[in-house]
């Protein structure tokens, strides 16, 4: 039974650009079967806590002598990095927050990425290697090469590290950008370009999806 994870983190419940593309994957994976299954993890709204303990981010065979982490804690741990492993392919709702990531999405980075469990380190466990992932990443304002703002995006580039360089995944990114052209008066000229970047957003997420769930 083909299983898709959908993470999402926007703080918006109500008029989220990057909850709505995530929907459009969502229901892009669905209509392949009806065994295609969805995992949701809304970030946001059922948070993780921030990670107990920094000997977390080891397996306990290369913890050192001293590690004591609270068992709750790697319980916990433990169910989301099983969530991840059990997903055959992983959508991400990533808004940008501050020129990088919302804390929510950060925390889950933290749980997941485990030397050794997720990652190659002394042995070469990398259980989500060739699998694909999916960052939609909405973002206010304009971030194209050669604008004011060209490097400033720290939204993307964690995430393409941690799933792609560290854990070996397919990844691809669908952006969509000048969000806020209908807010910021200094961006209203961009509203059309706005509208354009989201319907392509879309357009593009049900092709993912569909390349996904069909391989
Ligand atoms: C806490 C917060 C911080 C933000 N920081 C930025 C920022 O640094 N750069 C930017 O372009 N937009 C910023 N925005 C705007 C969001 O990126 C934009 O509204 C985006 O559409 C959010 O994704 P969503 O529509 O899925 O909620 C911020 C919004 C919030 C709520």
């Amino acid at each position: 039974m083909p299983t898709l994870l959908q993470l999402d983190s926007s703080a918006d419940l109500d008029n989220s650009v990057s909850r709505a593309v995530t929907a459009s994957f969502v229901d892009a994976w669905r209509g392949l079967s009806p065994d295609h299954r969805v995992v949701r993890r809304d970030l946001h709204t059922d948070p993780l806590p921030h990670l107990a303990d920094a000997a977390l981010h080891w397996p306990p065979r290369l913890r050192s002598a001293d590690a004591n982490p609270p068992a709750d804690a790697e319980a916990l741990q433990r169910q989301i990095i099983d969530e991840l492993i059990a997903a055959d392919a992983v959508v991400v709702g990533a808004p940008m927050y501050n020129y990088s990531l919302p804390s929510t999405l950060k925390a889950w980075i933290d749980y997941i990425h485990v030397p050794g469990v997720t990652t190659p380190f002394d042995d070469d466990s990398q259980p989500m290697a060739g699998r694909p992932a999916v960052i939609i990443s909405s973002r206010g304002g304009i971030y194209d090469p050669g604008t004011a703002n060209d490097g400033w995006d720290h939204t993307v580039p964690p995430l393409q590290i941690i799933l792609g360089d560290a854990l070996g995944m397919e990844v691809s990114v669908i952006t969509a950008s000048r969000t806020l052209s209908a807010v910021v008066p200094g961006l209203a000229a961009e509203a059309d370009r706005a509208a354009a970047e989201l319907d392509a957003a879309h357009r593009r997420a049900v092709e993912l999806a569909v390349a996904a769930g069909s391989s």
